[in-house]
């Protein structure tokens, strides 16, 4: 792990910041982002499809986090955006990605988001169904306009992954089914407010199981891109998705490399541009959680770490049985005798677990502990359930840390509401 350091003295660092010092000027909980890791990640990806040959760019899935910072951080490094609603579009745009770089994927894209998609002429959106190309093209003929589309196809290839999370098997709502797939991008090319580019399929995320579903995905995709030629359609690019797991705890996920083995496999002698949407492989494993414990309690049975972050922090141990590592901060825990412990949130749900039964070392209250590999959907999918306000969000680089987004305050937390001031409603 390398954005994490122990130091003797300091204890638990991000690069060379001791998460001790953030909890003192911060608070707790806070997320925290290693930008080297950050920068590191996207140059490997960038590196791999590179070295395959590959003409390729990479439009990084803001989902995964969409920290201003953290895009801009990314746009730096060259990479697109791959959004999914206007409040991601808009975050994009004011993080620096150039609209040219900026994919818009997504089931339900609304009017208002086509428009607003439109009118930045952003590179492409990713259409999903027949009646949302149709929607798509009024909207775009009614502006004067040509949308750039891709169909997303559903290879149906089990990309055995969580079933919450797996998107590209015939069950799950996205894209369109592959078999119908020549017929409708002959409807596209018809439509008069879509100009076809090309393809995009993505089958799941956290894939850890291989390389075997994206080989079995890029090729039915080379295999169609073949077929849409024949029949005299024009497709110059490829979006390949994203997808690629990271190690929470013992996975062994296919490499930047063989991914782009994969690629090269199905669809490198079509000279097509090469698309891909990364989120969590660049971001994962670049954020820790930092909590402080609260209290510890000792039930008839078990040992409850009772920390300061909960579920509404980070939803996935709740929602998808995740496994995160978890670290005590201060070096003195770290030669203290281990024992099991459940380490949960003060949140009124007993699904406010993060780990059951983990060897922890003791932890008295005010004591720090990072939760590991939360730096993709983490606090993109955090809420302010039982009214918690949202974590403050930090970013490291070498020895120095900045804010970069504050926690949220109580007048923020109410703020928008207030009391009915009826307006008459009845049916006339
Ligand atoms: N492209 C599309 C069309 C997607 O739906 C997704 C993720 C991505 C790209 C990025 O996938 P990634 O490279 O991050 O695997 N909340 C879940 C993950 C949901 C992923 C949704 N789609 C979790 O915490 O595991």
């Amino acid at each position: 792990r390398p954005a994490l350091a122990m130091d003797p003295l300091a204890g638990l660092m991000v690069e060379e910041v001791p998460l001790a010092r953030i909890a003192a000027a911060v608070g707790s909980p806070t997320w925290v982002y290693s930008a080297g890791t950050l920068r590191r990640r996207a140059r490997m990806l960038k590196d791999a499809l590179a070295e395959a040959g590959l003409d390729a760019s990479i439009h990084y899935a803001t989902k995964a986090n969409p920290a201003l910072a953290v895009v801009n951080l990314l746009a730096q490094e060259g990479l697109g955006a791959d959004v999914v609603s206007e409040g991601e579009l808009r975050g994009a745009l004011a993080a620096g990605v150039p609209a040219s770089g900026i994919v818009f994927s997504g089931v339900g894209k609304t009017d208002r988001e086509m428009r607003l998609a439109i009118a930045e002429d952003i590179l492409q959106l990713n259409i999903e169904s027949a009646e949302e190309a149709e929607m798509l093209s009024a909207v775009a003929a009614s502006l004067g306009r040509k949308a750039r589309v891709a169909l997303r196809v559903n290879p149906d290839v089990d990309a055995k992954t969580h079933a919450k999370i797996t998107t590209g098997l015939t069950e799950n709502k996205f894209g369109v089914p592959i078999a119908t797939a020549p017929e409708l991008y002959a409807r596209l090319c018809a439509l008069p407010g879509l100009d076809p580019v090309g393809l995009t399929v993505h089958i799941g995320s956290q894939i850890a199981q291989g390389i075997g579903s994206y080989r079995a995905a890029y090729q039915r995709l080379g295999e169609l891109v073949r077929e849409l030629r024949a029949a005299g359609h024009p497709v110059h690019r490829v979006d390949c998705g994203g997808g690629l797991g990271i190690t929470y705890r013992d996975e062994i996920p296919a490499t930047p490399a063989a991914l782009a083995g994969a690629i090269k496999a199905g669809l490198g002698d079509l000279g097509v541009k090469i698309m891909m949407e990364p989120g969590r492989w660049i971001a994962g494993p670049a954020g820790v959680l930092l909590t402080r414990v609260i209290v510890e309690k000792h039930a008839t049975t078990r040992r409850f770490v009772i920390v300061d972050a909960a579920m509404n922090d980070l939803l996935r141990p709740a929602m998808y049985e995740a496994w995160h590592g978890i670290l005590p901060v201060s070096p003195s825990a770290f030669r203290a005798p281990l024992s099991p412990a459940d380490v949960v949130g003060p949140v009124c749900e007993s699904s406010d677990t993060f780990t059951k039964a983990r060897d922890l070392p003791p932890l008295p209250p005010e004591s720090l502990v990072a939760i590991l590999d939360a730096g993709a959907y983490g606090a993109s999918m955090s809420s302010t359930y039982n009214a918690r306000p949202l974590a403050a969000e930090v970013m490291v680089e070498g020895a120095r840390f900045s804010v970069i987004r504050d926690r949220q305050s109580y007048d923020a937390l109410l703020a928008g509401q207030r009391l009915p001031s009826w307006t008459e409603g009845q049916n006339p």
